[in-house]
């Protein structure tokens, strides 16, 4: 059997604007039970996800390990030991794959040379980073902490220490970006050397600095249209430039495609470690306590950090293949779908949403508008 890890770090330095993932700053940490200070809970937070390995082993007698995929928050800022320490650990525990693909996210202005060797060391061989535009104003009114200067010096780095894949995150659709804004943002990550690109129309999450800004009427959202003309842009860019779209948001060069979420994307299992993280395997999927004293305590009384789960039907698995399927450049079997299913598709023929050639092909894959209308789309099939 194979099964992914993902190890989730859920701290940061400070919460950009828009961000709701589950992760913690210090200020936030204070009424909670963990040190203050981020630099020291990264050898206490890594004993404990040591121990939820053990959890996963017991539960999961043998499997080869595919892919390992660090996430956060801010993985960063982690000693590089720690965190090399959790790779060992899921080798000593499991057979882990020769070519395994081992991720780290990081946000740009998180990595030093000395850390980046080390990371590479300890047998990370993939790193993304958080790069979300390359126009001042932008990334400002993103709240985020980085100048546009360090992404490029960091992909550098890290393409000089030997990391055999890079990728980087931009974000379209924030509040006073232009076409020309946007396009300087694609035409500065495609002047690095990278393999991956994610590009992510921002969401206005609730209860977030950037909703509250909105809500206020301090920002204005872009219209639906705009945003959609920078998709098609991305896209065009990337293109012409050698990296292809292998999911909705997701473009690579040939080989530079995120193995691990493709394995997601395609169901496979994978075991989510730390706070807040989701797991699945065979049919049940389960999600763990999500603050991170919580997860400290359950670990450190021995139990289970799980919070709650569920058991997927045969009607849910076929749902969840549509939602996941639809958004990959290799859609959807459509001898998988019923007849009513095919007709509703059918219909998006016509107006070249879905592309006639893998339709005669036997399959049901996106064009550039019809990605634009996906969720639409997916709709129209989950009958
Ligand atoms: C965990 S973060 C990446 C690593 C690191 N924390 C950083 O931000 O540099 C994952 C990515 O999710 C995306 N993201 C987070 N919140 C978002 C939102 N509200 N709308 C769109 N994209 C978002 C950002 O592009 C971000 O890089
Ligand atoms: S650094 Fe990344 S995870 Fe942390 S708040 Fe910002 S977007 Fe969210």
């Amino acid at each position: 059997m194979a099964l992914s890890f993902y190890v989730h770090i859920p701290y940061c330095v400070k919460r950009c604007g828009y961000c709701d993932f589950n992760t913690y700053t210090p200020s936030e940490l204070r009424s909670g039970d963990l040190s203050a200070d981020i630099s020291g809970v990264s050898e206490g937070y890594i004993d404990r996800v040591l121990k939820e390995i053990d959890q996963a082993r017991s539960e999961v007698s043998a499997a080869i390990v595919p892919t390992i995929f660090f996430g956060g928050g801010t993985p960063t800022l982690l000693e590089a030991h720690d965190l090399s320490r959790v790779i060992s650990k899921i080798k000593s525990e499991f057979e882990v794959s020769k070519d395994c693909e081992i991720t780290i996210e990081a946000n740009p202005d998180t990595v030093t040379e000395d850390l980046l060797t080390k990371l590479r060391e300890g047998g990370f061989n993939r790193i993304s980073f958080g790069m979300q535009s390359a126009v001042p104003h932008v990334l400002a009114t993103l709240d985020r902490t980085h100048k546009p200067e360090g992404v490029g010096r960091s992909v550098a780095l890290a393409n000089s220490i030997g990391f055999e894949h890079i990728s980087v995150d931009l974000i379209y659709g924030t509040p006073g970006e232009s076409i020309a804004d946007w396009e300087i943002s694609v035409n500065s990550a495609l002047s690095m050397a990278i393999d991956h690109i994610s590009a992510y129309a921002l969401i206005v999450e609730a209860g977030t600095k950037l909703s509250n800004q909105v809500k206020r009427g301090e920002l204005v959202m872009p219209a639906d249209d705009e945003t959609a003309e920078k998709y098609r842009i991305a896209d065009d860019l990337f293109a012409s430039a050698g990296f292809s779209w292998y999911e909705l948001s997701n473009w690579a060069k040939p080989g530079g495609e995120c193995r691990h979420n493709i394995n997601y994307w395609n169901g496979s299992n994978w075991w989510g470690v730390g706070p807040g993280a989701h797991s699945f395997l065979g049919n049940e999927r389960w999600w763990n306590v999500k603050h991170p004293s919580a997860y400290q305590e359950r670990i450190d009384s021995g139990l289970s950090p799980k919070l709650a789960g569920e058991t997927l039907t045969l009607e849910n698995h076929k749902d969840e293949k549509i939602m996941l399927q639809i958004r990959l450049v290799d859609g959807i079997d459509r001898k998988t779908l019923t007849s009513e299913q095919n007709s509703n598709a059918a219909r998006y023929l016509e107006s070249d949403h879905i592309s006639h050639s893998h339709w005669s092909q036997g399959r049901v894959v996106l064009t550039q508008s019809g990605r634009l209308i996906a969720d639409r789309i997916v709709r129209e099939l989950m009958v």
